[in-house]
């Protein structure tokens, strides 16, 4: 019904890559799949305690999610990430470790996540109060080739699910 891959959604803080990995997440367990979420913020608390927010700290997080994706994809269980990983390199090499990678851009101008400001972060960001703040004092490096394209400020989360669906199905990752 499936095979063992990662779905990893990438994008500014707020962009929306919880709620619309949260939609997949739901719809692959109510399909009976066997998956599992690795999002950020829950990361963090656990996997990733005491890491910051430094270039070095981002990609040692990033590599630890990448290992436990490797180990869960292998055996047939379904990872879905949603990081704002914004290193480029990170991400690859999380690519060319794990077996089926599918790259989920959630596209959304600063201007859209700063106002929406789900989480108050960007309003004390650009205040000066939280340094190296993605997008604001840090950088975000989009993907060149992503499988999947979302831009989560034209289009509703649900409309926004359908697509990484379709692209599953295309690449023949599930055949619900
Ligand atoms: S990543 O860069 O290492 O991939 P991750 O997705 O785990 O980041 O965590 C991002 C979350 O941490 C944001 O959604 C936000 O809630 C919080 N956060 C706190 N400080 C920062 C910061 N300086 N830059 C980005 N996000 C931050």
């Amino acid at each position: 019904m499936h095979k063992g891959f990662t779905l990893w959604f990438t994008g500014l803080s707020g962009s929306g890559k919880t709620t619309i990995s949260t939609l997949i997440h739901e719809r692959l367990r109510q399909a009976g799949a066997k998956v599992e979420m690795l999002d950020g913020d829950i990361v963090r608390e656990n996997l990733s305690q005491g890491l910051g927010f430094s270039k070095q700290d981002r990609d040692t997080n990033i590599r630890r999610i990448g290992f436990v994706c490797e180990l869960l994809s292998r055996h047939g269980v379904i990872a879905i990430v949603a990081a704002i990983s914004p290193y480029r390199e990170a991400r690859e090499d999380v690519r060319r470790r794990v077996e089926n990678f599918v790259e989920v851009y959630v596209e959304c101008p600063l201007e859209v996540t700063a106002s929406r400001d789900v989480k108050g972060l960007y309003k004390k960001a650009l205040a000066g109060e939280i340094p190296h703040f993605t997008g604001v004092t840090d950088p975000y490096e989009p993907p060149l080739a992503p499988e999947v394209i979302i831009h989560s400020d034209q289009e509703n989360p649900r409309q926004s699910a359908d697509r990484v669906w379709a692209t599953l199905k295309e690449l023949g990752l599930v055949s619900f």
